[in-house]
């Protein structure tokens, strides 16, 4: 969703950089984009556009001190008008917003009776003007800025210039904030990968708390407005991991990362695989919960949990939890998973938790995220940046430390790694043939819909695959239980339809063949993941037997379908229309 990026220094390239920054948020998704720069003679510069930012050129105007806003339509169409920045109505207040505010059109009839002019229809101008009004009764941008604060409800993140002053003012209650610290000055941004290429340290914005930024000072506001010494962390990775480096899209690149990512964790996660093991062995119940790719791997960890640790784990949809806390008391475990940290209906859930005194354990893979600081307890993923909008390597990692800590609690941890280690393999060896998953899906292009099925450890697997394939190459995809199939799924399938089936050589293996046989009967083409070929399936893709790791590489296989059917069909698979990386607003 929107992203902001700014500066405040010595170097006079401040443009450049900002454009740089904004195009390094372009995986969270936009509809419009703007800059203000602040010349050298006190004036501001404004230039904002509909669309993307493509081949732009930055303005080619020397400044010191700029803010830069990639918008989400939320209030108002996609327009130059409601692009941010946004100004009050002399030009004194200059902004970039992230979130809603949810009075603003109370706030706004209020405004307009006292005069001011409207030059958009967002909500996001309401704060400008309202900034404006209270700089008419004090001159104390401090002072203004918290009254600013207390009278705009929701969840939001605004950066203020005060060309004046040359100044900027940040407030949050919501939106994530990043304030990085380099020897030429400030960068502020709403993802941390994006101040990468000029400084590690950081330091994250909580929620309640502000910030002046000068040319040369930072201060920080607690949540009761007093100053307080930021604690800076540094960034475990470098702006070279967040880029493409040689290839056309991230999420190729992500793909190809996952036997890197998922050997790092079989080599250095019992650390944090012990730790997290204790604290569900002490808790009375606990809940893994996460949104969207995220959902699926809670999904994923209630049957490994099940089946592995013989302990039962619920999980739910982040933003269906706050309905099922009544129940939660200190005694109980949530387990928030998400690869931003930043998903707002997660962290809501989160909250829900947290009121009922409930442990928090995050496993995320941004550290200094939202969620990494709510929670008591944290394991990183360390997958390194994911910026495709599609999740892939993320995913894999989160499936890998759910399996190997249900193993720990078994008491078989090294089980676990062995069929890890042969899932890894699996996964190099399906890059490296990826070709033959591409002719493949050259036969299904032209495909209206793609089911996926599985049973067991393989349903929560079929359902993330068909997400995948769903979300870059906007086919309709779902998936289903394979013994769902006679409960009314069956009249779905067509002469032609594609079904890939998920087969490992488990205890489902019988009944999924049966599967097989059910939607050939009427026609269905099936694609049959498995360790050996058998007649039912029409093709076959070799996926040796991991144990119950073995649903890694099969939706490996659906991330390079999904991958390459938006390839043939045309589309970018790293930004799916209408959805965004990280999905701040409710
Ligand atoms: C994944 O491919 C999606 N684009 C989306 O479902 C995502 O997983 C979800 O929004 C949760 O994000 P998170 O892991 O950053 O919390």
């Amino acid at each position: 969703m929107c992203g902001i990026f700014g500066y405040i220094g010595t170097k006079q390239d401040a443009s450049t950089s900002i454009l740089e920054g904004l195009k390094s948020l372009e995986y969270r998704g936009y509809d419009s984009w703007g800059i203000a720069l602040q010349k050298s003679d006190g004036t501001v510069h404004i230039t904002k556009h509909p669309g993307k930012i493509g081949d732009a050129k930055a303005p080619d105007i020397q400044s010191s001190i700029g803010i830069g806003h990639t918008r989400w339509a939320t209030h108002g169409a996609i327009s130059r008008e409601n692009a941010h920045p946004h100004t009050d109505c002399t030009g004194d207040v200059v902004l970039v917003h992230n979130g809603i505010v949810e009075n603003f059109d109370k706030l706004k009839t209020e405004l307009e009776a006292k005069g001011h002019t409207f030059k958009s229809e967002t909500d996001s101008e309401v704060i400008a003007h309202l900034i404006e009004e209270f700089l008419t009764s004090s001159q104390d941008l401090g002072n203004v800025m918290k009254q600013t604060k207390q009278a705009i409800d929701g969840m939001n993140a605004v950066i203020v210039l005060f060309p004046k002053h040359q100044t900027f003012y940040i407030i949050k209650n919501g939106s994530p904030i990043v304030i990085g610290k380099a020897s030429d000055g400030y960068y502020i941004a709403s993802g941390a990968s994006a101040i990468l290429p000029h400084t590690k340290e950081v330091y994250f914005l909580e929620d309640g708390e502000s910030a002046k930024l000068t040319t040369d000072a930072l201060t920080i506001f607690d949540k009761q407005g007093q100053e307080k010494q930021p604690t800076f962390i540094s960034l475990p990775y470098d702006a070279q991991m967040a880029t493409k480096g040689d290839y056309e899209y991230f999420m190729l690149k992500e793909i190809e990362e996952q036997p890197t990512v998922l050997q790092t964790i079989s080599k250095s996660g019992y650390e944090d695989i012990q730790k997290a093991a204790t604290l569900i062995k002490n808790a009375h119940e606990t809940y893994l919960i996460g949104c969207g790719t995220a959902s699926y791997a809670a999904l994923a960890g209630t049957y490994l949990f099940s089946k592995i640790a013989k302990r039962h784990i619920n999980h739910s949809i982040g933003s269906e939890f706050s309905y099922l806390v009544d129940f939660l008391t200190d005694k109980s475990l949530i387990i928030p998973l998400s690869q931003s940290g930043e998903t707002i209906d997660t962290i809501s859930a989160v909250d829900s938790a947290k009121q009922k005194n409930a442990q928090i354990l995050a496993i995320t893979n941004s550290i200094g995220s939202t969620l990494y600081r709510k929670a008591d307890t944290n394991i990183l993923l360390n997958a390194g940046p994911e910026k495709a909008v599609a999740s892939t390597k993320a995913y894999t990692a989160k499936i890998a430390y759910l399996y190997l800590l249900a193993h720990e609690m078994n008491g078989s941890y090294d089980k676990g790694i062995d069929h890890l280690d042969t899932a890894i393999k699996a996964i190099s060896t399906l890059i490296d043939n990826q070709n033959d998953i591409e002719q493949i899906v050259h036969g299904m292009k032209d495909s209206t819909s793609i089911f996926v099925l599985g049973r067991g450890l393989s349903y929560p697997a079929a359902l993330e695959s068909a997400l995948k394939i769903k979300e870059v190459s906007y086919v309709h995809a779902e998936g289903f239980a394979a013994g769902e199939l006679k409960h009314g799924v069956l009249a779905l399938v067509a002469k032609g339809t594609p079904i890939i089936l998920f087969n490992p050589h488990d205890e489902t293996y019988e009944d999924t063949i049966s599967a097989a046989y059910e939607v050939r009967a009427r026609g269905g083409y099936v694609i049959g993941l498995s360790d050996t070929n058998h007649e039912a399936y029409d093709e076959f893709i070799h996926i040796p037997d991991c144990g119950d790791c073995t649903v890694i590489p099969n939706v490996v296989v659906a991330q390079l379908m999904g991958y390459y059917l938006a390839l043939a069909k045309g589309f970018d698979p790293d930004k799916p229309r209408n959805l965004a990386k990280s999905v701040v607003v409710k």
